[in-house]
């Protein structure tokens, strides 16, 4: 059975730094694992934040869940130091996951397509979907080559598996430029997207011109991600707003109001 929301506090069990202020870190989580796109709400016992920090499952194992963290302030620099053997508060799994979105008897792959630490929660569905009849291809973009190498090994993604694309070039066998240059819509039933907004928005744009459905995982600030606060509203095309915490984080491309 895939999970229903849990609170519980979990022991870190492995950590891997991976550089350029990445890190893999590994919890136990003795409950039914998350769906791929699905987040949790994660914070150390031992913390001077007040809120626990959204971060995507990345992987799954044996009564485990792996998040790779980037560090940007204090939340995320406090989870990156936490010592394995420690407790952190998870509480998930939230949010919609990625297969609420496949297309029902498509002929043609799906695309698969990450920006940066984007690849995490597309690795997990790339997980998934090598359990199904769904073909898929993954093409993953980073700006400097060498944490692209860093990501996709702690993810266990061989350089085989991916089209990977970096922006500095400093990658054997790897693209150069943006990661949406790659992108050839039309070869797809349907397009699953995950990084920073412009990106999103890239790629969005070139679905919408070839007329092939594009879904999207959102980033917001979050203070509870379970549709208590109010505080993650995203503004939708119609004028409207979604909660990214309940309504998403994946949401179709179609619904999302992209920023110029
Ligand atoms: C559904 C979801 C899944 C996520 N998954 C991951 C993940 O797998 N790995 C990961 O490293 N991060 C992920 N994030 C982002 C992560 O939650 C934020 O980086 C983190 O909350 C920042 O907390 P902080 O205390 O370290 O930084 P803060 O001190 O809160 O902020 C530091 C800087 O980052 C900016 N910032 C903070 N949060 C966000 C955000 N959500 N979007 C854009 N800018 C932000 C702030 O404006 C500020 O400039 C996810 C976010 C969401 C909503
Ligand atoms: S984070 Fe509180 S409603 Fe979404």
């Amino acid at each position: 059975m895939k999970g229903e929301k849990r609170s519980l506090g979990c022991r870190l069990r492995a950590k891997a730094p991976l550089g350029g202020g990445l890190v893999r870190l590994d919890f136990e989580w003795p409950f039914a694992p998350p769906r791929a796109g699905q987040f949790f709400m994660v914070k150390p016992a031992r913390t001077s934040v007040f809120l626990a920090r959204p971060l995507s499952a990345a992987a799954c194992g044996e009564e485990s869940v792996a998040f790779l963290a980037a560090v940007r302030g204090k939340g995320t620099a406090e989870l990156a130091a936490m010592p394995p053997g420690e407790e952190a508060l998870l509480t998930g799994p939230l949010g919609k996951g990625w297969a609420a979105f496949l297309p029902q008897n498509a002929v043609k792959p799906v695309m698969l397509i990450s920006g940066g630490l984007g690849i995490a929660p597309l690795a997990a569905f790339g997980a998934e979907l090598r359990h199904t009849s769904v073909s898929f291809d993954l093409l993953a973009g980073f700006v400097r080559g060498a944490d692209g190498e860093n990501i996709l090994s702690a993810l266990g993604i061989g350089m085989d598996e991916a089209i990977i694309v970096s922006e500095d070039g400093g990658l054997q066998n790897a693209k150069r430029g943006l990661v949406t240059r790659f992108l050839d819509a039309q070869k797809y039933s349907a397009v699953f997207a995950c990084g920073p907004p412009a990106m999103l928005r890239s790629a969005a744009l070139l679905c919408r011109e070839a007329g092939t459905p594009c879904f999207v995982s959102l980033e917001t600030r979050m203070a509870c991600g379970t549709g208590a606060c109010l505080g993650c509203a995203v503004p939708a095309r119609d004028g409207t707003y979604r909660h990214c915490c309940t309504d998403g984080p994946v949401f179709d491309a179609e619904d999302v109001f992209f920023d110029e």
